[in-house]
C-alpha cells in the first residue's frame, strides 16, 4: 500500500470490479485504445493484474481518494509482454476515471510508484509508453522526469491495425536520475 497527500494506492478488492468496468467502458478513457473493455474484459484484466502480483511482487495498484475511499482507477508498474525492442523491461502506467482528471492525481500516484520501484523493489530503470497523440500521458511522463527516447519510438504490435493509435513513444527514467 502507498499513501500520498491525497491518495491511497492499495491492492484490489472485489468491490472495485464495477467502478473499474465503468471506466473501462468510457470512450473518453479508452480513446487511445482500439476498443473499450466490457465487464468480462475487465474481469480478465483483474485476473492478469493478480497473477502479475503473484509472479513479481509488484503490479498495478487500485487508486482511491484518501478522504472518501472512492476508487478512481489504477497506477503501477508491470512487465509488458508484447514483442518490442525494449522488452523485457518494467513499465509504469495509469488509467483514471474521467471525472477525476485534471487534479494532478495521476502524477501524484505515479511519483509514489516510481519512488517505491527504485527504493523498495530495487528496479534500475522504468520505461513508459503510450500512443504518440496521448498528450496527457506524455505530460505525466515529463512531469515525472522521464526522458523521451525519440530514436526508440515504435509501432505497437497489438494495435498495428488501429489507424492513428499504433504509433507509440517511449520514455525512460533510471534510478540514478535522482527520483
Ligand atoms: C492520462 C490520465 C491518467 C491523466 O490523469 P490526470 O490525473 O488528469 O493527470 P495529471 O493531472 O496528473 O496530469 C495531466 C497533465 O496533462 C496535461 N494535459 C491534459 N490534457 C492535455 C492535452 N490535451 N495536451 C497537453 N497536455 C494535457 C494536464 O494539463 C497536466 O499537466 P500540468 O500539470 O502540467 O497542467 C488520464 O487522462 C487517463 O486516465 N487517460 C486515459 C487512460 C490512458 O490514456 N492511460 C495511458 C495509456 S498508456
Amino acid at each position: 500500500m502507498l499513501i500520498t497527500n491525497r491518495l491511497m494506492l492499495r491492492t484490489w478488492q472485489e468491490e472495485d470490479l464495477l467502478p473499474f468496468a465503468a471506466l473501462n467502458q468510457d470512450a473518453r478513457v479508452m480513446q487511445y485504445f482500439p476498443e473499450c473493455l466490457n465487464l468480462e474484459g475487465t474481469q480478465k484484466l483483474l485476473n492478469l493484474i493478480a497473477a502479475h502480483y503473484r509472479s513479481y511482487g509488484y503490479g498495478l495498484y487500485a487508486v482511491t481518494l484518501k478522504d472518501t475511499k472512492e476508487f478512481i482507477g489504477y497506477t503501477g508498474i508491470y512487465n509488458p509482454i508484447f514483442k518490442a525492442h525494449f522488452i523485457p523491461s518494467v513499465s509504469i502506467g495509469w488509467r483514471l476515471a474521467a471525472k477525476h482528471w485534471g487534479n494532478g492525481y495521476a502524477t501524484e500516484a505515479a511519483d509514489a510508484v516510481l519512488h517505491e520501484a527504485f527504493k523498495r523493489h530495487g528496479i534500475k530503470e522504468i520505461v513508459a509508453f503510450c500512443s504518440a497523440n496521448n498528450l496527457p500521458s506524455r505530460r505525466i511522463m515529463e512531469k515525472l522526469g522521464m526522458i523521451h527516447s525519440v530514436a526508440e519510438n515504435f509501432i505497437h504490435p497489438d494495435f498495428a491495425h488501429a489507424k492513428g493509435l499504433s504509433e507509440y513513444v517511449l520514455y525512460r527514467v533510471s534510478a540514478d536520475d535522482g527520483c
